[in-house]
């Protein structure tokens, strides 16, 4: 029995470690979101440019960044970012929100889209490293 637990726990250990890979590779994406920083921000001081910020992107719903003055089709979209969303979106954002404002041609690359990912999953909401406090203790009232 306790060989079963050992087993699935070393996975769960393993991605609880900054450096461990769990689906993409936060370090590589880094490098992929140089595609997205001309219009993007991410981290504590991030704010709207020629893109709204994106920290905590994933399970923000869209259109919330307050600082940014989103497109009709953005604001209307009802969508709630997921890891599955957000990657239909960055291989073509037209597809998935029709008229959005967002001129970007996409990126192909399944893996660099899972990188990219996890890169920005690496930020909270505030732009903090995720997961370096407890969720809930980070959040303001
Ligand atoms: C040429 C500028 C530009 C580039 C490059 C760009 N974006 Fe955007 N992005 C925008 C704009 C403008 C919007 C707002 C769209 C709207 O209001 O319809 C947006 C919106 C978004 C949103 C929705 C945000 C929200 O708050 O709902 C996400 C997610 C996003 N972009 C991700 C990316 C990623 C990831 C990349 C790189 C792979 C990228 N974008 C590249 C301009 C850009």
């Amino acid at each position: 029995m306790n060989r079963f637990i050992l087993i699935w726990l070393a996975p769960m250990l393993a991605t609880a470690m900054p450096s461990a890979r769990a689906g993409g590779d936060p370090a590589a994406g880094k490098a992929v979101f140089a595609r997205c920083a001309s219009c993007h921000q991410v981290g504590p001081s991030a704010r709207g440019a020629f893109g709204p910020q994106l920290n905590g992107i994933v399970g923000r719903p869209a259109a919330e960044a307050g600082d940014f003055k989103y497109s009709e089709a953005m604001r209307r979209s009802g969508i709630v970012w997921s890891e599955q969303t957000l990657a239909a979106f960055i291989r073509s954002p037209g597809n998935v929100v029709p008229g959005t404002a967002m001129r970007f041609f996409g990126l192909g690359s399944e893996g660099r889209i899972e990188d990219l990912i996890a890169y920005l999953k690496s930020f909270d909401a505030d732009g903090n490293p995720a997961g370096a406090v407890p969720s809930g203790a980070a959040r303001r009232p």
